[in-house]
């Protein structure tokens, strides 16, 4: 690589600390043994954030992620902060870190690796071999659309929330599904709903218009999102790339997680615009999380975690073999049997710790040499 590359690592609260410390080690490897060095800083976000600085993301937090290369997040929020007025909810922070950095393309692929068939809550033969993506929308919809907030109209309060979308961000972020698909097994479902909203029918029309005019060769369908839930548990292998809005891409992209045995694998790649050096505008974070309930107890899955680096290496870096590599290494250690408690059936023996599941990715790591 040309120079360098920096990693902005923001771990976050909860089991965020816990599971990033395993991703560092990783990146640490990389350096020792594949000449793969990165320039990695430390920062503070979500509750973490609050507790230092009174606010869940530091101005220059937010002005060092503009600079570097890439983010990597772990997770935001616990108990602690729910006492905290809107604005300062640790939520906050991450929210305007996707906004600001205009990470416009979320990317969440559910794979179901075959050593957690089993643990699906779905059949097997429901689950095993899937691999799918969802795209969704981050820097829009009814999560910043204005006017928002909590009004008072004729004695009463009233909750305002509007969902909202330009032809120009339906556009983009149909590109991106499309030019994923292409890279996949060619086919896109766009979910929505055009029957009761607006933004629904302006969002299949600019869809089909994308299509029409740039990805004739991909397969396009368009599915009401409330049936795109029933599918995605019915018959989750009939999606490649699923494109779909902030709110029902939050939605669907858990229930894809669970399929897949457990919101402890599940990885996320959110991109933006290409910056002055190529590479996208990018963060990266598992999709589970801050879970208070087990965090200090070195019980926490680092797959998810792990898993969002190999994107990086993938999205960020164009190491797509090293890519590979990671996630087969995370694959080997599930097939082995090594589980931390998520993933843990009655009899299945005695789980691993945090760090054990980091020793056995990085011996696999090694073994692949
Ligand atoms: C996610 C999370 C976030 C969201 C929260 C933590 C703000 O649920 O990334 O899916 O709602 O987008
Ligand atoms: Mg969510």
């Amino acid at each position: 690589m040309m120079n360098t590359p920096s990693l902005l690592v923001l771990a976050g609260d909860g089991i965020g600390p816990e599971v990033m410390d395993q991703v560092k080690r990783i990146i640490t490897w990389y350096g020792d043994k594949r000449d793969l060095t990165f320039d990695v800083s430390d920062d503070l976000v979500g509750g973490a954030a609050y507790d230092v600085h009174g606010t869940p993301l530091h101005d220059d937090t937010m002005a060092k992620a503009q600079e570097v290369d890439a983010v990597l997040l772990g997770a935001v929020g616990g108990p602690k902060y729910d006492v905290l007025d809107f604005n300062e909810k640790p939520e906050r922070g991450l929210l305007r870190l996707r906004k600001e950095m205009d990470l416009f393309a979320n990317l969440r692929p559910a794979q179901c690796f075959d050593a957690l068939a089993e643990f699906s809550s779905l059949k097997k033969e429901i689950v095993s071999g899937l691999d799918i993506m969802i795209v969704r929308e981050l820097t829009s919809g009814s999560y910043f659309g204005e006017p928002r907030g909590i009004f008072v109209e004729d004695g009463q309060r009233v909750g305002i929330n509007t969902q909202r979308y330009t032809e120009a961000e339906i556009d983009r972020v149909a590109r991106s599904a499309f030019e994923l698909a292409r890279k996949r097994n060619n086919r896109v479902c766009s979910m929505e709903k055009a029957n009761v909203m607006e933004s629904g029918v302006l969002w299949r029309e600019v869809v089909t218009e994308v299509h029409k005019a740039d990805y004739a060769d991909v397969e396009l369908s368009h599915m009401y999102a409330d049936n795109g839930a029933m599918q995605l548990v019915r018959d989750p292998k009939q999606f490649d790339v699923i494109v779909t809005d902030n709110l029902f891409g939050d939605i669907l992209s858990d229930c894809a997680a669970m399929l897949t045995g457990s919101l402890g694998m599940l990885p996320s790649a959110s991109l933006g615009a290409p910056m002055e050096n190529g590479r996208p505008k990018a963060m990266y974070e598992p999709v589970h999380g801050s879970a208070p309930d087990i965090m200090g107890k070195a019980m926490a899955n680092p797959s998810a975690c792990v898993l969002s680096f190999a994107m990086a290496l993938r999205y960020s870096f164009d190491q797509g073999e090293e890519a590979t590599r990671l996630e087969k290494a995370v694959e080997a250690v599930l097939a082995k049997g090594i589980r931390t408690a998520d993933l843990m059936q009655a009899d299945g023996g005695k789980p691993v710790s945090t760090s054990e599941m980091g020793d056995a990715i990085l011996a696999e790591l090694e073994a692949s040499l």
